[in-house]
């Protein structure tokens, strides 16, 4: 049996795979416009399968959008939170897999621990779908990318500044950084830096990276600025985290820093007033509503790549 299309972490793609998943998010867009959000797309790539969508966090964006975007490629979705399966009772993710491996035809998982989606992929005998874990965030990345090439062209020579936490939604921005051309200007305090691992193999994959604890020399030039959290689900240390993270907050003064087109990013929920003003998030600059509806998008290119369907 042939190894299932897995949608884990960028990392593991190459370059070419997720160019043209981007390709086919812009293209499904475009050939939208003026439809109501629950007609099904022409080519209808998932009619006759189904999509298992399992939480162990709180989502807004991930539950819905992959919800939608099931649908609007002519299959059909379920819903759990894992509290409500025998998974919140210590049922192991591997029979998880395994049965559910019997029942759908892919896996949408949001995680607590990266080693449960590994668990689950390596498991599993269907796709199986990254909806976040504390480590990696593919699915907003995309999003993010697909919204950054829309309003500004492409990726190749942009450089993309991330201010604040080095948490999971940056350490995706380093798995692709390589793979799609673009140069990658970190802030964050040192006690919060990204990764060493994820910053080797962004180095390793070709990225131009820059970490630095100066957020104004991370943005200065940069075509777009991304912030996020400084308290991430599953963190604990609320009040070291708003301490140390403090002078990271992404200000109209700071954005100003950036190139005079510079956008504004940010995957949501946002806390206005922590690391990003209002005056920015609701500002011209900030696109974080286009971003927001293209993980329906990006993520019905991610489960059509995962069907096989290019
Ligand atoms: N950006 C994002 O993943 O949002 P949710 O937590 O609402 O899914
Ligand atoms: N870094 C945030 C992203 C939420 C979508 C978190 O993990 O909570």
């Amino acid at each position: 049996m042939s190894q299932p299309r897995h949608f884990v972490d960028l990392w593991a793609l190459d370059g070419a795979t997720l160019r043209a998943i981007l390709d086919d998010a812009h293209r499904r867009k475009a050939a939208r416009a003026g439809w109501t959000q629950g007609r099904v797309d022409a080519d209808a790539p998932a009619a006759g399968r189904t999509l298992a969508m399992i939480f162990e966090r709180n989502s807004t964006r991930t539950r819905f959008s992959f919800d939608a975007a099931i649908r609007q490629l002519g299959g059909a979705g379920i819903i759990s939170t894992s509290a409500d399966m025998q998974l919140g009772r210590g049922e192991t993710i591997e029979d998880t897999a395994r049965v559910l491996s019997r029942m759908v035809d892919a896996v949408m998982l949001r995680a607590a621990r990266h080693d449960t989606i590994e668990a689950l992929a390596q498991a599993a005998t269907v796709p199986v779908i990254n909806g976040l874990t504390n480590k990696s965030h593919p699915c907003q990345i995309l999003a993010d990318l697909m919204t950054l090439e829309a309003h500004r062209g492409p990726l190749a020579g942009k450089t993309i500044a991330w201010v604040g936490d080095g948490n999971n939604v940056c350490a995706s921005y380093l798995h692709a950084a390589g793979k799609l051309g673009f140069a990658l200007n970190i802030a964050t305090p040192p006690e919060y830096a990204p990764d060493g691992m994820d910053l080797a193999r962004a180095v390793e994959a070709g990225g131009r990276i820059t970490l630095t604890d100066d957020p104004r020399a991370a943005v200065a030039g940069a075509d777009c600025v991304v912030a996020d959290t400084w308290v991430s689900m599953g963190d604990i240390d609320y009040d070291e985290r708003l301490a140390a993270l403090g002078p990271y907050q992404v200000d109209d003064a700071l954005m100003d820093l950036a190139g005079p087109k510079a956008m504004f990013l940010h995957c949501l929920p946002a806390h206005r007033g922590e690391e990003v003003t209002d005056a920015v998030l609701e500002g011209e600059r900030s696109l974080v509503w286009d971003a927001a509806e293209n993980r329906l998008h990006a993520q019905k290119s991610i489960l059509a790549w995962c069907f096989g369907a290019f």
